[in-house]
């Protein structure tokens, strides 16, 4: 494997992004602050990949490929040492991602590439502060990586065509499908597509027209989808689809942007969805 893949952040998306780096083969370090976060996302990682092996989805070399190819590094300067392909995934915050970026475009030689896996935020806006700015890239994965076959890559007329085809690569040989965007969008394809489905959805709900479990129920038999919209708020988070909207409101300053008060109520009871244990529908806590 030619690249040596660099990880910062390691929460839920960046500690199963380096096992997929570590299981394809690649030299792979992560970094993140939270140190024992990252431990623990880490072992969850292998415990999923051990269950995994059962169902057939991995084998055994994947298994020895994750527990060889994966080193821990203490901080940002060691991580930027000698890697040539680094992906940042840390909280969604545009100030941490600037400041992660401006620091990586001085630590770097010009040719490692620098992509994001933000699901929002642009790489054209990341790179702002930085120097070479061809070599900057989204490449946008799905929770959890480990299961979902899918990176969307997104990149500004500022990017190397090489840079693209260098992140390709690593994509393709991580076993995922690849959709290759030819313009800059927030949410990209899919997150685009699914705010217009969840927003349909909301409505329905907000004018009496269904009950929540009775729309979810049609958009899987109706349209074959494996989850309703109210279930994929659920394992999203309420709180992003509520500053998802509130952000837009604060740009459009149009009241039917704001979010629909069902949906600002269970986010000020911490109505979370499954990570609260409770959202639209009831979970049973870890
Ligand atoms: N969760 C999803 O469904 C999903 C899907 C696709 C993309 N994303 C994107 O992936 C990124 C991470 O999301 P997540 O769900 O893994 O979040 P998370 O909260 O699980 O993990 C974020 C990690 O970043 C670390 N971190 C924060 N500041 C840091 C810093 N300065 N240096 C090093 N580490 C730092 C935190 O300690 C944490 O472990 C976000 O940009 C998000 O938009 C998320």
């Amino acid at each position: 494997m030619n690249e040596k893949i660099g990880v910062i952040g390691g929460g839920q998306m960046g500690s199963q992004i380096a096992s997929l780096a570590a299981m394809a083969g690649y030299d792979t370090h992560i970094y993140d602050q939270d140190l024992d976060n990252l431990n623990q996302k880490l072992n969850f990682s292998e415990e999923n990949l051990k269950n995994l092996i059962l169902k057939k989805i991995y084998n055994e070399d994947h298994l020895k490929n994750f527990k060889n190819n994966i080193n821990v590094v203490n901080s940002l300067e060691n991580l930027s040492k000698d890697r040539t392909f680094i992906i940042e995934a840390v909280v969604e915050r545009l100030d941490v991602k600037l400041e992660i970026f401006s620091y990586l475009s001085k630590l770097t030689s010009r040719d490692v590439v620098l992509a994001t896996n933000s699901s929002f935020i642009a790489a054209s806006e990341i790179a702002k502060n930085c120097t070479f700015l061809d070599r900057f890239i989204n490449m946008h994965f799905f929770y959890p990586p480990l299961r979902m076959d899918l990176i969307e890559i997104s990149y500004p007329e500022s990017t190397n065509k090489e840079v693209v085809l260098r992140t390709q690569n690593v994509g393709k040989a991580m076993g995922r499908s690849i959709v290759t965007l030819k313009k800059e969008t927030p949410g990209f394809i899919v997150n685009r597509m699914l705010a217009a489905l969840v927003d349909e959805a909301y409505n329905l709900y907000d004018e009496g027209i269904a009950e929540f479990e009775d729309i979810d129920l049609a958009i899987k038999k109706g349209l074959n989808h494996p989850l309703g919209p109210f279930e994929i708020s659920d394992y999203s988070g309420l709180d992003i689809h509520y500053y998802a909207k509130l952000k837009i409101f604060n740009e459009t300053k149009n009241p039917e942007d704001y979010p629909k008060k069902f949906l600002e109520d269970k986010v000020k009871k911490g109505e979370l969805g499954v990570k609260t244990g409770k959202g639209f529908y009831k979970y049973k806590k870890d």
